[in-house]
């Protein structure tokens, strides 16, 4: 099993980055943002618990999350390679998956923290849309799509995230200060931290990442 993880602040381009990196290689990209949402849209226990939490720009409790992410990884090869999105989050959360990936004769290979600066994150998210069908991402002025408000792929409809109020942008910011960066030292302290300019052009951004972490996958 291989793992790397996009370490960074709401806006720096975690899911982008990662949509970029699993089109041109073998890494799962696991988002737990992702997943959660798509508890909350479907109603289910794990949804339920999180929704509220989620709107305030909150991180959901570490129990819940550990769940989730310890489903996905049980549902997977012995083989396979994990690009984590999103997780961990807390130290917590780090520890555990040590842990779990211990059990799994493995461990975490390579942290890539994207950086970029704190205007570039509120602008990034203030313009961030959503495909509501397939989940693609666009934003208004960087990434726009052909057409106003609808998907390039599936023609879906695009919207906005309830948790990209400029209001809930700012709690997210201060809670990634608050409770996210001592994952930095963290990393760092294993010797596996990588920094990556992450407010350049994607494509640039993917290709510095890829650099790194093909050779893990053997590709
Ligand atoms: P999550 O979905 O993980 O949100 P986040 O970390 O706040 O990150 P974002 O998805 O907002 O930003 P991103 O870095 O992925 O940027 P993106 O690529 O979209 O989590 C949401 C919530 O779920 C949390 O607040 C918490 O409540 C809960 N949660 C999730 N995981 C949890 C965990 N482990 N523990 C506890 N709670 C958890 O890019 C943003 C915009 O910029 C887009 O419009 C994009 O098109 C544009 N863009 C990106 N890169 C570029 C580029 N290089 N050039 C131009 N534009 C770019």
């Amino acid at each position: 099993m291989k793992t790397i993880i996009l370490l960074g602040a709401p806006g720096a381009g975690k899911g982008t980055i990662a949509e970029g990196i699993r089109s041109v290689s073998p890494f799962l990209h696991v988002s737990t943002g992702d997943m959660l949402r798509e508890a909350v849209k479907n109603g289910t226990a794990v949804g339920r618990q999180a929704e509220s939490y989620m709107k305030r720009g909150e991180l959901v409790p570490d129990n819940v999350i550990i769940g989730i992410v310890g489903e996905r990884l049980a549902q997977g090869a012995r083989d396979a390679a994990y690009m984590f999105d999103g997780f961990p989050r807390t130290l917590e959360q780090a520890r555990l998956l040590d842990e779990t990936l211990t059990g799994h004769d493995s461990k975490v290979d390579k942290v890539f923290l994207l950086d970029a600066p704190r205007e570039l994150l509120i602008s990034r998210l203030t313009g961030r849309r959503v495909c509501r069908k397939c989940g693609q991402g666009y934003h208004l002025i960087n990434i726009p799509p052909k057409c106003v408000g609808v998907c390039d792929i599936c023609g879906g409809e695009l919207y906005q995230r309830a948790d990209d109020s400029e209001a809930t942008i700012l709690n997210r910011l201060e809670v990634y200060t608050r409770q996210t960066e001592s994952l930095i030292t963290y990393y760092q302290d294993k010797g596996i931290l990588i920094h990556v300019d992450a407010s350049r052009q994607r494509g640039e951004t993917v290709a510095e990442i890829l650099r790194v972490a093909k050779p893990l996958v053997g590709t």
